[in-house]
């Protein structure tokens, strides 16, 4: 079973708490989801493999660590996972960025597949599946899907808010696919929001609804 990790710090907790507060306009809740994707990012890549670099300070010559060359790549489900890749490229500018569109049709609540366009050697990379809101699980887990067709092995999944079901969706299907996330709500509404939650991340992000 993958872990999920729901990130507890207090940082994290207060700026998710402002973001859900539906007064909060477009600037500030843009701005605040980069920080906590930044903040999510450094928690995220704790892991990361380190090797030894014999540098040169100027007073001596010192073994130190460096990351261990290794590849990832951050993968936003579109549209409302743009909103995160900022904030993470913060920490780590040298990740590509691949791009899956889905969108989720307002009947059926299901997710349909529009757009997959990914770095050529995904199959090399580890890679940072990101989308604010973890609902059903079905995007989340058509996206993992398209990755992996791909040749993509080793994913991550990183989201602010997610349902329980979404949760059980994604770890049922993807087992090997650790979910980290800011907020575990309590359930999803009739219209497949997340209550809590915060609303529609693309609207609130973009400004549109
Ligand atoms: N997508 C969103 O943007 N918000 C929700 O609450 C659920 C899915």
């Amino acid at each position: 079973m993958s872990k999920l990790t729901v990130f507890d710090h207090p940082l994290i907790q207060h700026k998710l708490t402002i973001i859900r507060n539906k007064d909060v306009g477009t600037k500030e809740f843009r701005e605040i989801v980069d920080e906590i994707a930044s903040l999510m990012a450094y928690e995220v890549t704790r892991d990361l493999p380190v090797e030894d670099v014999v540098i040169e300070t100027p007073v001596a010559t010192t073994t130190q660590k460096t990351l261990a060359g290794k590849k990832l790549a951050i993968v936003p489900i579109l549209r409302a996972g743009l909103g995160m890749v900022d904030g993470i490229m913060k920490l780590i500018p040298a990740a590509r960025i691949g791009h899956i569109g889905m969108y989720r049709d307002e009947e059926s609540l299901e997710p349909v597949e529009y757009f997959v366009k990914l770095p050529e050697d995904i199959d090399q990379r580890e890679v940072l599946v990101v989308d604010p809101m973890l609902a059903t699980g079905g995007s989340a887990v058509m996206a993992i899907d398209a990755l992996k067709k791909r040749g993509a092995t080793r994913i991550k999944l990183i989201t602010l808010v997610s349902a329980p079901i979404g949760v059980e969706t994604v770890q049922k299907t993807h087992s090997d696919v650790d979910i980290y996330t800011a907020g575990l709500d309590e359930k999803l509404n009739e219209h497949g929001y997340i209550i809590p939650g915060l609303g529609d991340a693309g609207d609130r992000l973009f400004g549109t609804h």
